[in-house]
């Protein structure tokens, strides 16, 4: 069995004092034998975060992505200027990014790319909106999220991590139940086995008000391999705890 990734997201906090004393207790924590562990951070701490991870288990990750390579983008971070600071994670097509940024399909699977031709491996984020889930829609919307990334990067498609999102429970301490989240997962799982035969390879996390109380019954899930977590990730006892229930 592969092992499970657990993922923060810290969106957009922390300060130069804040992250030594989150990274150090994570430190402190130790590490899991059977998850793997990883923060993505603001892009101005990046240079921060990847000296205080120095020698640890802990992987460095990054928020976002530019689907340009170089040149007049005015606030844009190229996938090759991350990999210089040791960056191993990007998140890309966040809802949030989707929904404050204007990010489309196509975008997402352009940045997706980036990602992958620089070695980074890019967590592509799907998931539905409340109205869409109670129009019957999810199964919809999240393949055509992810249909428009495999379109774009067909033979590397294992190369990447899935996060199934559901925009719903973001931040609002509402999760999708073990069951309705294991349901998508399998209909990701089988679109992705569509497009590549190591498809069991690819990580499908599971991110929406995951926490201490309620990670260990998701991870227990056939098709969730790990998390995105976003407010728990702040802080250190219940992102360890997290971790631990993996
Ligand atoms: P919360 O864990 O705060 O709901 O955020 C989830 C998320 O958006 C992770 O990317």
């Amino acid at each position: 069995m592969k092992k499970k990734l657990i993922a923060g997201n810290w969106k957009m906090n922390g300060s130069l004092a804040a992250n030594v004393a989150l990274l150090q207790a994570l430190q402190a924590g130790g590490a899991n034998a059977s998850s793997d562990m990883a923060v993505c951070v603001p892009g101005v701490y990046l240079s921060q975060v990847a000296q205080l991870l120095q020698g640890s288990t802990i992987s460095l990750g990054a928020q976002d992505v530019s689907s340009f390579d170089s040149g007049a983008y005015t606030g844009e971070t190229s996938a090759g200027m991350l990999r210089e600071f040791g960056v191993r994670y990007a998140i890309v097509g966040h809802s949030e990014r989707r929904q404050y940024h204007g990010e489309t399909d196509a975008v997402v699977a352009m940045k997706t790319q980036k990602a992958l031709a620089a070695g980074i491996t890019p967590i592509v984020c799907v998931g539905e909106t409340l109205a869409e889930r109670e129009a019957g829609k999810t199964e919809e919307v999240v393949k055509r999220q992810l249909a428009a990334v495999i379109h774009a990067n067909g033979h590397c498609i294992s190369e990447i991590v899935v996060a199934y999102e559901p925009v719903w429970a973001i931040g609002t301490g509402k999760t999708a139940t073990p069951a309705q989240a294991q349901e998508v997962h399998a209909v990701l799982r089988a679109q992705l086995l569509a497009a590549t035969p190591q498809a069991d390879r690819v990580h499908i996390l599971y991110g929406g008000s995951m926490n201490a109380a309620n990670a260990a019954e998701l991870l227990a899930q056939k098709d969730i391999d790990g998390g995105l977590v976003g407010g728990a990730s702040l802080k250190a006892p219940d992102f360890l705890a997290i971790a631990a229930a993996a």
